[in-house]
């Protein structure tokens, strides 16, 4: 199984306004589809109405991402991030970086943050898994969930050039 894991926050101005909340996850949900892709966490750090009326999508919420890592300690995870954010930790570019074919979790941080990756590599939650970065070339940040379109667009490519 391929999942999405989504640390969401939205500008504080968005908070009273479940539908803004709503269209934010459709862009999540949609793009996800395109690639097949149904499983969508939402880590709910700030307690925000977070729905998904999408009955083809798998929509489960936590509070902390630790409690995703722990639910799925079975699974590889791969944690996106820009390449100025993780000083200090080993990363693969996006362009060289071999796909976990089942039971991954790419990890995305919300817009208005980063990944704490000090932390995760602090506890131990990088062992087994992968700091992934698209190189833009530019230090300007991409939304998160079109950085989730690049990196399944990635899979896609990388996966079914290797299968034929
Ligand atoms: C918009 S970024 C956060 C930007 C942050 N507010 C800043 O100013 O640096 C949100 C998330 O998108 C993903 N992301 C954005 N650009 C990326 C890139 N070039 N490579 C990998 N992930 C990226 C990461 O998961 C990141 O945590």
């Amino acid at each position: 199984m391929i999942g999405i894991v989504s640390v969401f926050q939205v500008h504080d101005l968005f908070e009273t306004d479940p539908k803004l909340i709503e269209k934010i996850i459709s862009f999540w949900r949609l793009n996800m589809k395109a690639f097949g892709v149904k499983k969508l966490i939402i880590v709910n750090i700030d307690d925000l109405p977070v729905t998904c009326g999408d009955l083809e999508i798998e929509f489960e919420v936590y509070n902390t991402l630790e409690e995703v890592l722990k639910k799925y300690s079975d699974y590889t995870f791969v944690f996106l991030e820009c390449a100025q954010q993780i000083e200090g930790i080993d990363f693969i570019p996006l362009k060289s970086f071999e796909h976990p074919a089942d039971n991954v979790l790419y990890v995305f941080g919300s817009d208005y943050s980063v990944l704490n990756l000090s932390e995760l590599k602090e506890k131990g939650y990088l062992e087994g898994n992968f700091v992934v970065s698209i190189e833009t070339g530019s230090t300007i940040p991409l939304w998160a969930h079109t950085a989730m379109s690049i990196v399944l667009y990635d899979r896609k490519v990388k996966l079914s050039d290797s299968n034929e």
